[in-house]
């Protein structure tokens, strides 16, 4: 696992240590992290009291129904949103006073993120596409197409490098979105909903490659509706209304049940 390096003067001037030291060994842990959105006069509680601790070489799943707050706690861990209260420490690291700079830093040196939708660039090719993170390293350009070339490869798409996204299918697109979120060696890749687009063989053959990743030392947490999506992962998380009720290993983890059974309000058993 890389470590953090140090950040900027100005940020590491700006941020307040934190008060407990962090738990051993693990490289995110939040505690009571809410995320609140004003909507006129209304304040929505996405994230109601997050605590969560996850360690190097996790593989996790995050479940629960539409709204419940699955991507915005993605989008916190992944330092693309901030959290209105709690903390939040990364490699042991507090980002909740991180200035924007140096949060965008973090995010771009730690966190591989891949999307539903791919959001891959049309107009490149798959290699430039993966190339594109590299851009603000040091690495001249035959590093960082030597770099892109090899993540292309492990990810099986050493054949289709030169294509374009449109000339690529669902699943490939999928696997050229994770060999971007890849080339910066984040310290942790996290997917939101990585099948959701895809049919059920693609899904199977995208979590099989988060499989091999994981098994290489790939710390993982991703998104999804899906039972047997979730599965593929060693840890599920169960989340309802901006809050975590359920989280446990995978082989003892309950499936999804609708809001009105027994565990609805609190943590079930
Ligand atoms: N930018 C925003 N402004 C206001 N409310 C928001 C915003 N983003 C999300 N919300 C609200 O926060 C809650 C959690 O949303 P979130 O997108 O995290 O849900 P989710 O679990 O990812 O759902 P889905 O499975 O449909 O993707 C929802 O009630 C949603 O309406
Ligand atoms: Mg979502």
């Amino acid at each position: 696992m890389k470590k953090l390096q140090t950040m900027p003067t100005i940020a590491a001037k700006a941020e307040k240590p934190p008060s407990r030291p962090e738990p051993e060994g693990a490289i995110i842990h939040l505690r009571d992290v809410t995320r609140v959105y004003k909507v006129g006069v209304e304040r929505i509680h996405a994230l109601d009291g997050i605590t969560l601790e996850l360690h190097d070489n996790e593989y996790v799943a995050v479940m629960g129904a539409s709204g419940s707050g699955k991507s915005t706690l993605m989008n916190v861990l992944g330092c693309l949103d901030r959290a209105t209260s709690g903390h939040y420490a990364l490699d042991g690291q507090n980002t909740t006073r991180l200035s924007d700079a140096a949060l965008a830093r973090v995010r771009n040196e730690r966190i591989g993120f891949v999307f539903q939708s791919f959001e891959l660039l049309g107009q490149h090719s798959a290699l430039k596409n993966v190339e594109m993170p590299l851009i603000y390293s040091k690495n001249g350009w035959w590093t960082r197409r030597k770099r892109a070339k090899k993540v292309l490869e492990r990810v099986g798409l050493g054949d289709r490098i030169k294509h374009k996204p449109n000339q690529l299918s669902g699943g490939e697109k999928q696997r050229v979105a994770i060999a971007r979120a890849l080339v910066c060696e984040p310290t942790i890749l996290m997917a939101d909903e990585p099948t959701g687009n895809l049919d059920t063989k693609t899904s199977e053959s995208i979590m099989n490659l988060f499989d091999q990743l994981h098994r290489e030392g790939q710390t993982i947490i991703l998104v999804t509706h899906e039972e047997h999506v979730a599965r593929h992962a060693r840890r599920i998380i169960r989340m309802r209304d901006g809050k975590i009720y359920d989280d446990r290993p995978s082989n003892q983890s309950p499936a999804d049940k609708p809001a009105t059974e027994k565990d609805a309000g609190g943590k079930s058993s």
